[in-house]
């Protein structure tokens, strides 16, 4: 394929950074339709410009020039969409997670190789120039055998109680990105999850049956760790620090700031805040998993991030969220899809 001609499904939080990173950046790409049923015509034309528009996917997905598709809308609409898209035969990019049931994730990773389209999952951290950084670093044994990973992932608050009450809960939602990044520095399979789980921002959360704040254990296959901490809600913004601990030394990645002035004065020395949360702490993340996407179908190569990588990040989050319940370590064997 020489022209990637993409229709994209919903243009909320996450469609919009595609629909810009897409329309400004790149030469062999294009949005050639978009749906999402919050516009009219005129709406979504007076925001976005002139582009094919439907509040029907299927009909933005059957757009004749269309031979990939974004499915950014909201999780409990993946599953039915990238069927859809995978029957038309048209590849796919499709936000984490693919779907909340395991069952569900399992078969439609079956159903997509069967209809023989690509399939690239939304985990952008990987992209993150630092992170890239760090993971190329532990490729090139900078520090020796890597013995444990800290991951700390914190959202500086509480989405909306709606959100939550569709959202999977915290490991599935927001954990989700952590354990696959745990997997992608660590290169090895997750064998044991140990969680644990609180209601320490707002006890609305509780009444939704979630947490809000948790920390977790992952062990790989050859016995070593990461360690996982996560809330919704840090008071002073988005927190996401990355160390990689190794026989030979350490890595770490701190936080993206505001500004790097240091301001010293005599009640102390002061730095920025973080950037405020994923949109502009991920950007670059955000256009290089599209650039990625792009260059996988232009070169008709294997995708960076498969249907795979999102179903054991799913059974990851199935397995803290059973061992949060049981109050013990769950062996990841025991989360199947059958
Ligand atoms: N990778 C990341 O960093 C990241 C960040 C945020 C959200 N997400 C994921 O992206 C997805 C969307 O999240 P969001 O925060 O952008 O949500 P959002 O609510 O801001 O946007 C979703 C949009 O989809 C539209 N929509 C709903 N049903 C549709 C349908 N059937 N067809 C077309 N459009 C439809 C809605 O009207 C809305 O505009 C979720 O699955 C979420 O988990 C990923």
């Amino acid at each position: 394929m020489k022209q990637v001609k993409i229709a994209l499904l919903g243009i909320g939080r996450i469609g919009k950074i595609h629909f810009r990173n897409i329309s400004q950046q790149f030469s062999n790409a294009s949005v050639v339709a978009v749906s999402d049923p919050q516009y009219d015509e005129e709406s979504f034309k007076k925001e976005f410009g002139s582009v094919f528009f439907s509040k029907d996917p299927e009909e933005a997905v059957a757009h004749a020039e269309v031979n990939a598709v974004l499915v950014c809308t909201p999780t409990s609409s993946h599953a039915s969409l990238v069927e859809a898209v995978a029957k038309q035969g048209k590849h796919i990019f499709c936000e984490k997670p693919l779907d909340l049931s395991l069952e569900r994730t399992a078969s439609l990773v079956k159903i997509v190789k069967e209809a023989n389209v690509k399939l690239m999952l939304g985990f952008n951290r990987r992209f993150d120039p630092d992170f890239m950084q760090a993971k190329k670093s532990v490729s090139e044994k900078r520090i020796g055998n890597v013995q444990i990973v800290k991951i700390t992932s914190r959202d500086p608050g509480l989405p909306p109680i709606d959100y939550i009450k569709n959202s999977g809960g915290l490991f599935m939602d927001m954990a989700i990105h952590d354990f696959d990044m745990a997997r992608y520095i660590m290169g090895k399979k997750v064998v044991e999850v140990f969680s644990k789980g609180l209601v320490l921002v707002d006890k609305d959360v509780a009444a939704e049956g979630d947490v809000d704040t948790a920390l977790t254990t992952l062990i790989f296959e050859d016995g070593t760790y990461a360690v996982i901490d996560n809330s919704r809600k840090a008071a002073y913004g988005y927190d996401q620090r990355l160390e990689i601990f190794g026989d030979e030394g350490m890595i770490q990645v701190d936080n993206n700031l505001h500004h790097r002035n240091i301001i010293s004065d005599a009640k102390g020395i002061h730095h920025a805040l973080p950037l405020d949360f994923f949109m502009d702490r991920y950007a670059k993340s955000y256009l290089k998993e599209m650039e990625l996407f792009i260059d996988a179908l232009v070169k008709d190569k294997e995708m960076p991030v498969s249907g795979e990588d999102g179903l054991e990040a799913t059974r990851i989050a199935f397995a803290a969220k059973t061992s949060m319940q049981e109050g013990r370590p769950v062996k990841l064997s025991r989360i199947t899809s059958q």
